[in-house]
């Protein structure tokens, strides 16, 4: 990630600390990973990178223990998300339209659930490609495994399943690139379980 963006993580991990469990893992590899994946020319990073960093601060405002599957609770964390991320960008000086912006894609992020493709939203589909992929990278399967105490070789499915429901959405993925990096993690996930 570029350095210009440090002093948002630096900002944002102090609420990671405080949300999920596996806050802070997910958010440093959504940061290593989606500017390798995702140049500045096909989606603008100053949007993508705020979206990353901040879309799930507002989990530090939802009290412990909760379902973060629950509609309800995927919407609470929205808003609070998008109330962090003015908190944030406004301290770092960010122009309006930009912090704007970002408050409306963070309130945005987690619509997949209520049917959203995000097909009419750029930044939403590239930054939703990652923050799907995740469940399968090597520490997300077992965070989010653990997380939702299923066991290992159903957990792979399971996530089989929720790619295919993505795509029976209308969703897609963004690039040929985030496509062949999923197939990767998978492939080294089933290669791990030896199936
Ligand atoms: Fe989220
Ligand atoms: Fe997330």
């Amino acid at each position: 990630m570029e350095n210009k963006f440090l002093p948002l993580l630096e900002l944002a991990l102090p609420y990671y600390e405080k949300g999920r469990s596996m806050d802070v893992e997910h958010i440093k590899w959504l940061c290593e990973t989606v500017p390798k994946y995702i140049s500045d020319s096909e989606v603008n990073h100053d949007i993508l990178m705020p979206v990353a960093i901040l879309h799930d601060t507002g989990y530090s405002k939802i009290p412990k223990g909760s379902d973060s599957y629950n509609l309800n609770v995927r919407k609470a964390h929205s808003e609070f998300g998008a109330q962090i991320a003015e908190e944030i960008m406004t301290k770092l000086d960010y122009p309006r339209d930009t912090i704007e912006e970002v408050k409306r894609l963070i309130l945005k992020h987690d619509d997949w659930a209520f049917g959203d493709s995000f097909i009419t939203e750029p930044v939403l589909l590239a930054f939703n490609n990652f923050d799907f992929m995740w469940m399968a990278s090597e520490k997300g399967f077992e965070l989010c495994r653990s997380n939702m105490n299923i066991e290992p070789v159903k957990y792979y499915h399971l996530v089989e399943k929720f790619n295919k429901d993505n795509l029976d959405r209308g969703s897609r993925w963004f690039n040929s690139r985030t496509e062949e990096l999923y197939y990767k993690l998978m492939a080294d996930r089933r290669k791990e379980l030896g199936i």
